[in-house]
C-alpha cells in the first residue's frame, strides 16, 4: 500500500477544478483495503472515495482520506440459457466495459455507453440514458463497510436505487442503513438477458432511425447512435471540463405541472407511472437565459443548458466556489420563474 501525500486531483476530477489530497491511497483489491485497516492512524481517519471523479464538485482541498478505486479486471461470471453475467472491477472506465461487452456479444448496456466515470460509481447515482437505467441491467455488487473491513454484497433492492438514487447516497441507521460515506464498491456485475430487444423509444434515437433508414438495429448501431447523440450535445470532459447534468431533472405533481403549463406552454415534460411528472431541467434553465451565459470562469454549456462547464480550461481553471455560485444563482432564478428548486446532481466535496 502506498501512501501518497499533497495530491494534485485536477487530473481525478472531470471539471479539471484545482484542488489537493491531504492523503491518498490507492486501493486496487481489497487487500489494500485490510492493509489500511492495519494502520491505526489511517484506519481512524475519515474516508472519502474517489471514483472517476466524473460527478464531484471539489470546492477545496479533501482533508479527509482520499481512497482511489482502482480495482481492475472485465468477465463472465456465470451464463445460462437465459442470460450473461458479468462482472467489472469498481476501478474500469465504464464506458470502455459497455464496448467489451459488445465485443464478447453480450448487448444490453449499449444505450449507457459514453457515460462518463467509473463502473463503481455507476450504482452510486444509478447511471441512466436513453430508457435504460444501470438498476435495468443490475444484479449486484461487492464492497467493503470502511467502519468494520467487512465485505458484503447487495442485490438490486438493498441498493434502494431511485432517479439517479441509492443506497450509497444517503445516510442513516438501522434498517434504513444509509451507506454513503461508509461502503467502498469494489466490483459490480450485470445481467444481460439472452432475448435482448433494443431500447429505441428516445426522440434521437427515432430521428437517427429515420435518417438512416434502419429499423431493426443492432445492439452495436445503437452503441454508435448512442455515441454520436452524446457527441453532439454533450461537451468531452477531455476538452471542456464538466459533470455531466449538473441538475436532476426535477418531478413535480401534475396540478403543478398544469400550473406550469398555462404559463409555460412550451415546457418539457414527461408523465411518471405514479401520475406525477418530470420536467426537464435543461429547458426551465434554458428559457431563464442561462444557455451559453459565463460568470468567473463556470460557464453553461451552449448546446445543453443542463451541464456546466470550466471556461478557464488548464490556464486558469474554474474553482469549485465559481461552479456553486453559477448553479446557485440558477437555482435561484429557476425558482422565481417557476417555483421550482433544482436540485444539483454532482456530489459537493
Ligand atoms: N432542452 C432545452 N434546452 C436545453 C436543454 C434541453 O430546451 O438547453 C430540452 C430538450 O429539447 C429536450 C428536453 O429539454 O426536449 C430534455 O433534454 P435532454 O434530452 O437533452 O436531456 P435530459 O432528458 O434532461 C437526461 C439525463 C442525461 C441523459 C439524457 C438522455 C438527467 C439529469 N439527465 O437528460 O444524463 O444522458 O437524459 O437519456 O436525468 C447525466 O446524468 O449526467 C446525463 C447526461
Amino acid at each position: 500500500m502506498l501512501i501518497e501525500k499533497n495530491v494534485p486531483l485536477r487530473s481525478y476530477n472531470s471539471f479539471g477544478i484545482v484542488a489537493r489530497a491531504h492523503t491518498l491511497v490507492r486501493v486496487a483489491s481489497e487487500a489494500d483495503l485490510q492493509a489500511l485497516r492495519a494502520d491505526a492512524a489511517l484506519a481512524a481517519q475519515p474516508k472519502f472515495v474517489l471514483g472517476g471523479g466524473s460527478n464531484i464538485v471539489l470546492t477545496g482541498d479533501v482533508k479527509p482520506l482520499v481512497l482511489k478505486v482502482e480495482v481492475r479486471g472485465k468477465r463472465l461470471v456465470a451464463e445460462t440459457d437465459k442470460a450473461w453475467v458479468v462482472e467489472a472491477g469498481a476501478g474500469e472506465p465504464w464506458h470502455d466495459f459497455v464496448a467489451w461487452t459488445l465485443d464478447q456479444g453480450y448487448p444490453g448496456l449499449e444505450n449507457l455507453a459514453l457515460i462518463p466515470g467509473t463502473v463503481g460509481a455507476s450504482p452510486v447515482q444509478n447511471i441512466g440514458a436513453y430508457g435504460v437505467e444501470l438498476q435495468d441491467r443490475f444484479e449486484s455488487l461487492d464492497a467493503v463497510d470502511l467502519a468494520t473491513g467487512a465485505s458484503f454484497t447487495l442485490n438490486a433492492a438493498q441498493c434502494a436505487f431511485g432517479y439517479r438514487d441509492s443506497v450509497f447516497k444517503h445516510r442513516g441507521e438501522g434498517v434504513n442503513m444509509g451507506l454513503e460515506g461508509r461502503a467502498l464498491i469494489t466490483r459490480v456485475r450485470f445481467h444481460l438477458p439472452k432475448n435482448w430487444k433494443p431500447v429505441l423509444g428516445y426522440l434521437d434515437l427515432e430521428k437517427k432511425m429515420a435518417a438512416t433508414g434502419v429499423q431493426q438495429p443492432t445492439a452495436r448501431q445503437i452503441f454508435d447512435w448512442i455515441c454520436e447523440i452524446r457527441r453532439a450535445k454533450l461537451p468531452d470532459p477531455q476538452v471542456i471540463g464538466n459533470a455531466g447534468s449538473f441538475f436532476k431533472n426535477p418531478t413535480v405533481s401534475a396540478e403543478q405541472c398544469a400550473d406550469i403549463i398555462a404559463r409555460e406552454p412550451r415546457v418539457v415534460y414527461y408523465q411518471l407511472a405514479n401520475g406525477s411528472m418530470k420536467l426537464a431541467a435543461g429547458w426551465l434553465i434554458d428559457a431563464c437565459g442561462w444557455k451559453g451565459k459565463t460568470v468567473g470562469n463556470a460557464g453553461v454549456f451552449e448546446k445543453q443548458a443542463l451541464v456546466l462547464v470550466n471556461r478557464g480550461g488548464t490556464d486558469n481553471p474554474v474553482t469549485g466556489g465559481e461552479v456553486m455560485t453559477l448553479a446557485k444563482a440558477i437555482q435561484t432564478s429557476v425558482y422565481e420563474r417557476f417555483g421550482i428548486r433544482l436540485e444539483p446532481e454532482p456530489v459537493v466535496v
